[in-house]
């Protein structure tokens, strides 16, 4: 599986490029705005200047069908390495199948975002152009926010996808360290995490009786440090 690091904050992503584990890179609006990004493409072209040879994604934020289609091709113009990440519906439920359709078909590299469903993955591949290079991000963690296991979710869209060789499944809103190995066995290509979880790779292989030593020095310090009586 491909790890790629999801987040907007420029040093974040200065940093993570130099780590060999991150093969690409993933911002949405949401990310944007709360990294404080208030000039989009100026921020996006300066990501670009050091990011040069891996994939990254940035998302349209038009919402009529249009004008989404325009925004695409410009940042699509920004870079060979671009991803255009296009949400599966705009904000009144209308699918852009017909935008991914153009989009693919002109050799735009296209991320659909906000995937929940089967039904989705089926239309979305349905519309993409079979020879052109797609990501499908399927957002297993808000899935499993609402009770479902995503496991076999993930597993059955990634039997979908597996028809199309330059479609890659991507799992979107991971939540825990655990979720990297099981979207590999799930079959999919691709897991964007965000810096934070990506801190605690360092706590892999960890000694647990260790990690619960570790856990209630962190109870004492803190009641401690309070001057709790
Ligand atoms: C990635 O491309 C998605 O935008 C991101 O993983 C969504 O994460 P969230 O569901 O935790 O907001």
């Amino acid at each position: 599986i491909k790890v790629f690091a999801d987040g907007a904050d420029l040093d974040d992503i200065r940093a993570l490029n130099g780590n060999p584990l991150i093969r690409g890179f993933t911002t949405n609006p949401t990310l944007m705005r709360a990294a404080g990004v208030t000039e989009y493409e100026a921020f996006a072209r300066r990501v670009l200047e050091f990011i040069t040879d891996k994939p990254i994604s940035f998302e349209v934020f038009a919402d009529e069908l249009e004008l989404m289609y325009r925004q695409a091709k410009v940042i699509a113009s920004w870079g060979g390495n671009v991803n255009v990440k296009i949400p599966v519906t705009n904000t009144k439920g209308q699918f852009t199948g017909p935008i991914l359709e153009r989009l693919s078909r002109e050799g735009v590299q296209v991320n659909v975002t906000a995937v929940f469903t089967h039904a989705q993955v089926r239309d979305v591949l349905a519309a993409l152009c079979p020879d052109t290079h797609a990501i499908v991000s399927v957002f297993a963690g808000r899935i499993a926010d609402t009770g479902l296991d995503p496991i076999p979710y993930m597993e059955e869209a990634a039997a979908m996808i597996a028809a199309f060789p330059h479609a890659e499944l991507l799992w979107a809103s991971p939540r825990e360290v655990l979720n990297i190995y099981q979207a590999d066995a799930a079959g999919c290509d691709i897991i964007t995490v965000t810096p934070n979880l990506l801190k605690k790779l360092s706590l892999q292989g960890k000694n647990l009786d260790e990690f619960s030593l570790d856990t209630v020095k962190m109870f004492y310090k803190d009641a401690t440090t309070a001057g709790y009586q």
